[in-house]
């Protein structure tokens, strides 16, 4: 009975602290918290969003936002203490800004969760994060700014998931890292940190995802003994320092590594042989290293889909060691020393769909058997010592969107079977001994066919004797089946063609036809009012009469044809109709106009495809083009500045338009003075589109005769035949100085190629027969001259887009500081200094 009371009493005393401290801390756990975390925010500040509202005084965290709550039992297994607590705080692209510095981290003790990744925390990881004992998931990455060393984890020994990547972290990973033994995943990619790889990590056997790239490790060498990092899928050590990495004997232990990253380190020597025991690798890249001679028993590795080794200083003969590697989808080798054959074995990676072995030293013929690797889209194998003829039988890559054999010695014609590459995108054969003629039907927009002695475009002054590549036997039935289709096929296409265009004419509601009626095969004829014919043309212009005409251009006669009644319209009639290419410009000119409407783009009112004439019919704009009004001294003087920032204004507006408001691109290609056409309000219209091209979304185009005019040509058009959106912009820039100036620019555009200081004053070059500008108006004429300069620019990719363009010329007010300098300060040589901010507005 002593006993039981004794046993009683001690109870009681055992009890007694816990009454007493729940009389005098009422507060809750989770009260502390809410605390905590209040006090986090008020730290911050203004750096809190404003999505975060639900964080305040007085109500639960498990309500707010970005919180979550669960139950504990603090005390014992007794259902009675059950309390709620925060468990995970998950605020990831909140971009909160502020620092870690006010979070009470011991005041959060029972966190499992945390993360903070895509925030703007600056200031270091505060080492109270190891008050965090039962911490599982920390994620801090991508803040960019969190900077001082990685604290020590010691405190954290559940973590399982540890990303700090994307942060300005520095000094060395502490060895303490080893203590995480339940880590599984670590990021620490992308900091500043530096030392070696410490040894202790060979203790995290859960590890799973190891990332380290992108930091300035050196002299890491893991040699962790056999049997720890089993689980280790994916090891990423690319971009740092490391001299012999993993390499050789490391990677025994690694069996279940299945991505390895080693790229761009300072790897050097050769690969071990035992790499051949990663037996479940799929993604090898060694890419951007040293690594010399044997490349040890990467030929074993049957899983590998992607293998890079470029950019390293290989030098034996490899290829035929890799024909077991039948997963492979990716092989890049390009950029090192590799010799001997190609061997034809290569046509046993039938799921290679990218093969890069440029820029090395193999000999011999292209083996026909690349032919097999039917998923191949990017085949280069340019800058090496090939000879003989390209097999006919690259021509069935019907997947083919890269094609580079340049810098190679390949003789004989182009394959015929090229015209099935309908994928072609890029094709450079250039630098090579090839002869006789471009297949009809070849087409790529990026292609580049130069120094090729004997290549011609044109059948007649072609030599005689070049040899065809001949396919192999088994092939030949299937050549005539194939070389049959385009023969079929693309006259049928060209009838669907026309056929179409009339269909959608015939739709316009506007535009009634009275076609086809009584004058033979006119496809359509525009009218007003549904009285207008062929005859009315006729009849009004004298049959084309010479007093009519108003213009000519360099496709065709305009003549003014003022009908009664007073309806008043521009007619262009084509010139010669014997010339075929008549027939492109023509529908081309059909084609984009019928599907554009813009208040600075003439209006076509219709057309007329006779046997014995072509001609357009459109609206008439009365002043002409920009180029007469230009050469006329008392016009020019009507055209005085204000208005002459206008008419820039407006050709922006247009080419903008075309360039990015349709459904494809359309690229004028003959934006010049003499095509822009002013109305009795100088409101100027773009006209001609008998060159223009439409172009895919985001693509390039090659051209295939040479369209544009002298002094208006952008310079990689002449030079590389390839056209974008950007060929149009450098002729606008010509048009926006000839405005400025009042004629074409001439010698002033050499300065753009040949880098000379200008230090011509930009006063000096503006059109003295008007005015010179008010200090209102020359903030607009340095803007014009500015843009000008812009779209000038030799490299086409550093002319700004016609949308930034337009965007500049509309809103002054984000325009760089230049404009608002004096006129008479600013020299040429400033413009061409400040010219790239345009691309930034
Ligand atoms: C959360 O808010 C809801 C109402 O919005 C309320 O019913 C609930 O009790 C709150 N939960 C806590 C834990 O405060
Ligand atoms: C960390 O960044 C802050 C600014 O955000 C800077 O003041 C501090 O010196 C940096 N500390 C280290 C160790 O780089
Ligand atoms: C280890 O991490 C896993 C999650 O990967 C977790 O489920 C487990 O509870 C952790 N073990 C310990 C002892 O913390
Ligand atoms: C790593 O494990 C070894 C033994 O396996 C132990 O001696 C060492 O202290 C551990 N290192 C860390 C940092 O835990
Ligand atoms: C690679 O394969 C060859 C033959 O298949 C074999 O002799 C060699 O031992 C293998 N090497 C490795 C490292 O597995
Ligand atoms: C690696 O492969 C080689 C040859 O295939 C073999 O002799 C060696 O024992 C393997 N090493 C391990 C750790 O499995
Ligand atoms: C192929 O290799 C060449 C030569 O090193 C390189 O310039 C080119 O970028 C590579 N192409 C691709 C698609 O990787
Ligand atoms: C290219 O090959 C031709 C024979 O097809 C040969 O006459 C010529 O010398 C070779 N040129 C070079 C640069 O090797």
């Amino acid at each position: 009975m002593g006993l039981l009371l004794a046993l009683e009493l001690l109870l009681l005393l055992l009890a007694l602290p816990r009454l007493f401290c729940a009389s005098t801390f009422t507060r809750s756990p989770l009260d502390r918290e809410a605390e905590a975390l209040l006090q986090w925010r008020s730290s911050v500040g203004d750096g809190w969003p404003y999505d975060l509202e639900s964080w305040k005084k007085g109500t639960s965290p498990c309500n707010w936002t970005g919180v979550t709550c669960s139950t504990t039992m603090p005390h014992g297994r007794d259902q009675g203490d059950a309390v709620l607590v925060v468990s995970q705080i998950s605020l990831k692209w909140y971009y909160i800004r502020g620092s870690l510095d006010g979070l009470r981290f011991e005041d959060l003790p029972h966190l499992v969760y945390l993360d903070l990744s895509y925030s703007i925390l600056s200031g270091p990881i505060p080492s109270s994060i190891g008050a965090l004992a039962g911490l599982s998931f920390l994620d801090l990455s991508k803040n960019y700014d969190l900077n001082g060393s990685i604290p020590p984890l010691t405190g954290l020994p559940r973590l399982a998931h540890l990303d700090l990547s994307s942060n300005a972290l520095s000094d060395e990973i502490p060895s303490s890292i080893g203590a995480l033994a339940n880590l599984s995943f670590l990021d620490l990619s992308r900091n500043t940190i530096s030392g070696s790889i410490p040894p202790s990590i060979c203790n995290l056997t859960k590890l799973t995802s190891l990332d380290l790239s992108y930091n300035l490790l050196s002299q890491g060498s893991m040699t962790c003994t056999v049997g720890t990092l089993g689980n280790l899928k994916k090891l990423y050590l690319s971009h740092n320092s490391l001299t012999t990495g993993l390499i050789p004997s490391d990677l025994v232990n690694l069996a279940s590594l299945e991505s390895l990253d080693l790229s761009n380190n300072h790897i050097t020597g050769s690969i071990s042989r035992s790499i051949g025991n990663l037996t479940s690798l799929e993604f090898l890249d060694l890419s951007n290293n040293q690594i010399m001679g044997s490349i040890g028993s990467i030929g074993n590795l049957t899983s590998l889909r992607y293998l890079d080794l470029s950019n390293n200083q290989i030098h034996c003969s490899i290829l035929l060691t890799f024909s077991k590697l039948t997963s492979l989808e990716t092989l890049a080798l390009e950029s090192n020393q590799l010799n001997g054959i190609l061997p034809p074995e290569l046509g046993s990676l039938v799921h290679l769909s990218h093969l890069n072995l440029s820029s090395n030293q193999f000999v011999g013929t292209i083996p026909p058997q690349i032919g097999h690797c039917r998923s191949l889209s990017s085949l280069l194998i340019s800058n090496n010592l090939l000879t003989g003829q390209i097999p006919q039988e690259l021509g069935y890559l019907g997947d083919l969107y890269e094609l580079d054999l340049s810098r190679n010695n390949l003789s004989g014609a182009i394959p015929e079977t090229f015209s099935h590459l309908n994928q072609l995108y890029m094709l450079d054969l250039s630098y090579n001994s090839l002869c006789g003629t471009i297949p009809t039907y070849m087409s790529a927009p990026l292609m580049s066919l130069d120094h090729n002695m004997d290549l011609c475009d044109n059948v007649y002054n072609c030599t005689p004797r070049c040899e065809a590549p001949k396919l192999d036997k088994e092939q030949q039935d299937m050549k005539h089946l194939r070389m049959l289709l385009p023969a079929v096929f693309v006259p049928f296409c060209f009838t669907c063609l026309i056929a179409s265009i009339t269909i959608v004419w015939r739709r316009r509601k506007l535009m009634k036809t009275t076609s086809e009626r009584k004058y033979g095969d006119i496809f359509s004829i525009w009218n007003f009012d549904g009285k207008i014919a062929f005859e009315d043309i006729l009849s009004a212009t004298e049959n084309f009469h010479q007093k009519y005409c108003i213009g000519i251009g360099g496709y065709g006669s305009v003549f003014r044809v003022e009908l009664k009644g007073g309806i008043i319209f521009a007619v262009k009639l084509l010139h010669s109709m014997e010339e075929y290419s008549d027939e492109g410009t023509f529908h081309t000119e059909i084609e984009v106009l019928t599907k554009i409407r813009h208040r600075c783009i003439v209006k076509l009112y219709g057309f007329c495809s006779h046997s014995q004439c072509k001609f357009l019919v459109y609206d008439l704009i009365e002043r002409g083009s920009l180029s007469s009004i230009l050469h006329d001294h008392e016009l020019a003087k009507e055209l005085d500045g204000p208005k002459r920032v206008a008419v820039v204004k407006d050709v922006a507006q247009a080419l903008s338009y075309l360039h990015h408001d349709c459904d494809d691109p359309i690229v004028h290609r003959d934006i010049k003075s003499s095509n822009v056409l002013l109305d009795l309000d100088f409101k100027a219209h773009v006209s001609d589109f008998g060159m223009a091209r439409k172009l895919k979304h985001g693509c390039s185009s090659w051209s295939t005769i040479f369209a544009g005019t002298c002094g208006y040509i952008a310079p990689e058009l002449s030079s590389t035949m390839v056209l974008t959106e950007k060929c149009d912009v450098y002729s606008f820039g010509v048009i926006a100085l000839e405005v400025v100036m009042g004629k074409h620019p001439g010698d002033l555009l050499l300065p753009f190629f040949c880098r000379t200081e200008q230090t011509t004053k930009l006063k000096d070059i503006l059109d003295q027969r008007i005015a010179a500008p008010s200090t209102v108006d020359e903030k607009d004429v340095i803007l014009v001259a500015l843009v000008a300069f812009a779209c000038l620019q030799v490299c086409p990719k550093a002319r700004p887009t016609m949308q930034q363009v337009y965007q500049a010329l509309e809103n002054r007010s984000h325009c760089p500081a230049i404009i608002l300098r004096p006129l008479d300060e600013i020299r040429l040589q400033d413009l061409h200094d400040c010219c790239g901010t345009i691309k930034n507005i």
